[in-house]
């Protein structure tokens, strides 16, 4: 089954989220879906996940899984509200069991929030594989950027989350709790073992240089191109860049609010007794100290 790939760029998180389609059987999966968030106020909204919505009726798509590469620190999913409107089961890898322990402990949070994968439909294991329509979507472990990231591999397409963006962007930080460069570049190299032609779609792009977003590559252009890791690039001269690199970048944006709904698989803090959902905001815990 070769799918039907249709990508969505979410241009205040930089995020490309994308339905992926069976011709034959127009059953899909949508991967990495975005809430839009606005720190100011405080507010979610959902026109980028309707979007996502208008695409699948439109074309008449039954949405089998909602697919989360990662626990992602720069924006929030919107996995529940499209679960709720389109259907589907809200699945990730079974890692996100100790991104959960870790963030439980660092945000302080309660017993009502259990670090064991529940929040989800399905926790999926290494390189098992889910069905969709007449194929099926492989699950391919990618650590490195965080502990529970995966990539998805339907046909001849992969998307990897955040491993490697585009050639001319190299690939993503590894400085989050949990996060390990000679992982990720572990992770890359079993990604360069896929066929050269295969069809490469990456999670986010940051327009450098000023160019037009972009989310498709192939696994042949990363290994040629890459900025960051491509043949030739040993494992040790990668980490030590990638240190170096990371110690440089500010903490996401969003990273506060994301963290504490995409654990909870894209679930909103439960209401308190006013009926308003709270998120936790720790001082002085992330980042660096700015004088
Ligand atoms: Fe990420």
């Amino acid at each position: 089954m070769q799918p039907i790939v249709t990508p969505f760029h979410h241009a205040g998180t930089g995020t490309w989220s994308y339905v992926v389609a069976d011709p034959a059987t127009s059953e899909a999966a949508i991967i990495d879906p975005v809430l839009d968030y606005d720190w100011k106020s405080a507010r979610t909204a959902t026109t980028a996940a309707d979007l996502l919505v208008a695409h699948c009726r439109a074309h008449g798509l039954r949405v089998r899984w909602i697919l989360e590469t990662h626990a992602h620190a720069d924006h929030l999913s919107s996995a529940q509200y499209l679960k709720g409107v389109l259907g589907g089961e809200v699945a990730i890898g079974q890692g996100i069991r100790s991104v959960q322990r870790t963030f439980k402990n660092l945000f302080g949070l309660g017993p009502d929030f259990q670090p064991d994968g529940s929040q989800f439909d399905k926790l999926l294991d290494d390189d098992t594989t889910l069905p969709l329509g007449a194929g099926s979507i492989h699950v391919i472990p990618t650590p490195g950027h965080t502990s529970d990231s995966v990539s998805f591999l339907v046909g001849n397409a992969v998307f990897i989350g955040d491993t490697l963006f585009m050639p001319d962007s190299g690939s993503a930080r590894c400085d989050f709790p949990g996060g390990d460069a000679a992982g990720l570049y572990r992770s890359v190299q079993r990604l360069f073992t896929l066929p050269a032609g295969t069809r490469m779609f990456v999670c986010h792009d940051y327009t450098p240089g000023g160019r037009a977003a972009a989310c498709e590559t192939t696994v042949d252009e990363q290994r040629c191109a890459n900025i960051h890791i491509r043949n030739g690039i040993d494992e040790a001269a990668f980490v030590r860049m990638r240190t170096e690199r990371d110690a440089t970048l500010d903490v996401p944006g969003l990273l506060i609010p994301s963290v504490q709904v995409n654990i909870r698989a894209g679930h909103l803090p439960a209401a308190e007794a006013d009926g308003i959902s709270y998120l936790r905001v720790p001082v002085d815990l992330f980042g660096r100290q700015k004088s």
